[in-house]
């Protein structure tokens, strides 16, 4: 049988389905042809903008060519040979992946269900523990940490270790009991917070994030930061994406809608879908062959979701919420196969 022609749909990378903010797309566009200067060592007027948007000092953000950036300097650059790096077994595979790539020893928590229980790190905090890494919202689960558990946890480990919040997907959380890190970074100088303009401000391809930490932990990162590692466009696209407050606004409110239909559709449909703070559910299935079958099908309708195998999670799959339309095709197509 020949095989329909699918506009094929990306849900596999958390993406922003409206694409870039468009404020950054004219400030790309006007300073194009810009682009045979260099770029200042430091983006002071970003960092400004950054600053005052957190109401932080300058001094106290770190910009990065993306989240991957910090993630590397943290773990390469932080942490010793000899020092040990803490992150969970169902999060963000950076942070393991940054550790071996640097040859640092990453220690892993078990995660006994789909949250992040930060009493798992406890007894596995020692005086070589250096960093920890949390991804909150978690990237696959799209749960998050409480800011009650995440102050108990950071009164309870010594100062000595510096505990990392990877913010990437704040803007779509809803849950009032999130933390408000900025706030406690305040309290807590070993709190280390990352943010990315990757998700909501839609420009994960021209790389750009930023840090909020203690002044002292900021000059130490951007001492080792590559030379001119922020591109000029990047650095307009981003200062540019944070006064299109519209737009971020919009895809907030329409990622919540959009996230609550599918999830209560999927959950109609027979899934356990537990409830996410980011702009992506998690679908776990009891065999990795029903698994396998799904994605299949889902592939060939040309809806591109992420199978987790790629991160050793063999039985699931992980759903960026789309837009409208794609939503109700992986309904329609789950529904299909559920029948
Ligand atoms: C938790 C988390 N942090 C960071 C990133 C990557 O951010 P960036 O594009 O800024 O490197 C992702 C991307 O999927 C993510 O899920």
């Amino acid at each position: 049988m020949p095989k329909k022609n699918f506009e094929t749909i990306r849900l596999m990378a958390n993406e922003n389905p409206f694409g870039p903010s468009p404020k950054a797309l004219e400030a790309i566009k006007k300073y194009s042809k810009n682009i045979h200067c260099y770029p200042g060592w430091i983006p002071q007027t970003l960092k400004e903008k950054l600053a005052l948007k957190n109401k932080v000092s300058p001094t106290n953000i770190a910009v990065s060519a993306g989240s991957y950036e910090l993630i590397n300097l943290i773990t390469r650059f932080l942490v010793n040979r000899d020092e040990e790096i803490l992150t969970f077994d169902n999060t963000f595979m950076a942070y393991s992946y940054s550790a071996k790539r640097n040859g640092r020893k990453c220690v892993i928590a078990h995660m006994s269900g789909l949250e992040c229980n930060m009493n798992d790190f406890i007894p596995l905090c020692g005086n070589k523990t250096k960093v920890i890494f949390i991804a909150n919202p978690n990237n696959p689960t799209g749960t998050i940490v409480t800011e009650d558990s995440l102050k108990m946890f950071l009164k309870t480990i010594s100062t000595n270790i510096l505990v990392v919040v990877d913010e990437a997907y704040n803007e779509y959380v809803t849950d009032e009991s999130y933390p408000d890190s900025v706030q406690l970074q305040k309290e807590f100088p070993n709190l280390i917070i990352l943010r990315t303009f990757s998700k909501i401000y839609g420009l994960a391809g021209i790389r750009i994030g930023y840090g909020i930490a203690n002044e002292e932990l900021v000059e130490k990162l951007e001492k080792f930061r590559l030379l001119r590692s922020i591109n000029s466009l990047a650095e307009k696209a981003a200062e540019a994406a944070l006064d299109d407050i519209e737009y971020t606004r919009h895809s907030a409110k329409y990622n919540d809608r959009e996230r609550t239909y599918l999830k209560k559709e999927l959950t109609h449909l027979g899934f356990p879908i537990i409830q996410s703070q980011a702009n992506f559910l998690y679908l776990p299935f009891d065999h990795d062959d029903q698994k396998n079958y799904v994605y299949k099908i889902l592939a060939d309708h040309g809806l591109r979701v992420c199978d987790l195998a790629i991160f050793g999670r063999k039985k699931s799959l992980r759903i960026t919420v789309g837009k409208k339309d794609a939503n109700q095709r992986i309904i329609d197509c789950l529904s299909q196969i559920i029948r």
